[in-house]
């Protein structure tokens, strides 16, 4: 029964973590694709920022080396010939000078025939053919470019390559001055820009953004899982306390019907048994004047009583218990107790002992206390028919008034234990068993607690225990 109930609302939560996982994981792989969307338009924009102003740098540099190099060298030498130690320095000194403050890396001059003329490493002039297909299109009039991208293959994979750089090819052409169109070509310009920090930057970024993702998500999901887990302890919670209730209304219900039930009937047969007493000490009266020893109308007589008792039992089990709850001293109740036995007691020798240490007031119905109390001391007195001593204590203890009763009878035996309390349950011969289940119901109608159970050395020992507010 709570397992079906459990099920039925376990299983929405199931579907909440079923959702929350698989969109935890859409979100992480989102996030991943957006950041690298992200890097990968950012990393356009930077090439194409680098291209433009690479082109720009290329331009400046024609102009400075048209003017300030290959005019005043072909006035003063005839020709240009680099190597010449004179006029190579003196490209050496424009092209740095029109450069420093821009991150070249390197510039390479080619001739029409792709020797390299002028480098920034001079191991390099000299060189043949290393301009390539750039160099080709370049000496046609067209400028390109080449990315180079070098590093170890896990840097490749993850897209962090050690190295990047940006390789220009741009024609030198001759300037015509105040004319827009562009003069004959007159060799090949290579300039290398290093990009790798901005790049690296950028892929760190990436990297970054994934890392913070992926551990929110994680986060995220930590939580959400305390969330269900929790909340799956709640309505475990709930059912079972659903289930008591429901098994404690059922108690209740059929209680009712029982108690209706004998109701009616202790009702018809209270009125005959009325009757057939009454007609018994009549009987009595009558038979007194010529047979005195006759004790039959008295037998009629008792078992009456006790026919009367047991419907009286019935009933105050039956009953459901709605205490009517007022200011009340237990101690109290338990002296209405003690008095109402007084005689009883007297005849069985059996003496009373008190222990009271505290007694705060509670909310409880003196006369549901008074009936229980009742059922546990003639129960204690039964269990002494040769006399003995009740020790009654009063003590509060984890926010409850305790009651003990102490007596020093045999002790219950071990399965005896087990039944007491169970409707119609007794060991004795003129018992009905009701007495403990009617103790139980009161109390627990008081929301409190009892327990029956044997004493260290000898007697058994009920501890009713009830809320202090
Ligand atoms: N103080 C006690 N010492 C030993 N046994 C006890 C004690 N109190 C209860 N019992 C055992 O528990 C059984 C059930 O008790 P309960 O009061 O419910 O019914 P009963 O006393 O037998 O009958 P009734 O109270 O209806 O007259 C008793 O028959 C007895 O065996
Ligand atoms: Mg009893």
């Amino acid at each position: 029964m709570i397992n079906t109930n459990n099920r039925e609302h376990v299983k929405p939560f199931k579907l909440v973590k079923y959702f929350s996982l698989t969109s935890l994981f859409v979100i992480l792989l989102g996030t991943l694709i957006l950041s690298s969307l992200i890097t990968r338009r950012a990393q356009s924009v930077l090439l194409k920022k680098s291209k433009d102003y690479a082109a720009l740098m290329a331009e400046n540099l024609n102009h400075q080396i048209f003017v300030q190099f290959i005019l005043p060298t072909a006035l003063q030498f005839g020709r240009i010939q680099l190597r010449n130690k004179v006029q190579f320095e003196r490209l050496d000194k424009v092209v740095r000078n029109t450069l420093h403050s821009f991150k070249v890396e390197m510039v390479n001059i080619y001739d029409l025939r792709n020797i390299i003329s002028y480098s920034f490493n001079e191991k390099l002039v000299g060189r043949k053919g290393l301009g390539g297909i750039n160099y080709q299109q370049a000496v046609n009039g067209k400028s390109s470019f080449r990315m180079i991208r070098t590093g170890q293959f896990w840097e490749m994979m993850i897209g962090i390559p050690k190295e990047t750089k940006l390789c220009t090819y741009t024609p030198l052409r001759a300037e015509r001055p105040l004319s827009v169109i562009k003069g004959p070509i007159l060799g090949v310009m290579e300039i290398v820009q290093d990009l790798s920090e901005d790049s690296k930057t950028i892929a760190r970024f990436q990297l970054l953004i994934s890392l913070i993702s992926a551990l929110v998500m994680g986060m995220l999901f930590v939580v959400l899982r305390y969330v269900v887990k929790h909340g799956e302890e709640i309505i475990e919670r709930r059912a079972q306390e659903r289930l008591e209730l429901k098994e404690r209304l059922s108690h209740a219900e059929r209680l009712a019907t029982v108690g209706k039930m004998v109701a009616g009937i202790s009702h018809e047969i209270r009125n005959p048994l009325g009757i057939i007493s009454s007609t018994a000490e009549l009987l009595k009266q009558r038979l007194n004047t010529f047979d005195p020893k006759n004790r039959l109308p008295d037998v009629i007589i008792q078992e009456t009583d006790r026919l009367n008792r047991i419907i009286t039992d019935f009933l105050s089990f039956a009953r459901p218990k709605i205490p009517d709850l007022m200011p009340c001293r237990v101690d109290e109740v338990l002296e209405k107790n003690l008095t109402f036995l007084e005689p009883e007691l007297e005849r069985q020798r059996v003496k009373i002992k008190k222990d009271y240490r505290d007694i705060p007031e509670i909310q409880a119905d003196p006369h549901l206390l008074y009936q229980a109390f009742l059922n546990i001391l003639i129960n204690a007195m039964q269990s002494m028919p040769g006399g003995g001593t009740i020790h009654i204590d009063i003590f509060t203890y984890d926010k409850r008034l305790n009651i003990a009763f102490n007596d020093e009878g045999p002790g219950i035996d071990e399965e005896v234990l087990q039944k007491i309390g169970e409707p119609f349950f007794t060991t004795k011969e003129k018992g009905t068993g009701l007495g403990f289940a009617i103790v139980k119901n009161i109390v627990q109608a008081h929301r409190g607690s009892v327990k029956i159970e044997n004493r260290e050395r000898r007697g058994a020992r009920v501890l009713v225990s009830l809320p202090l507010n």
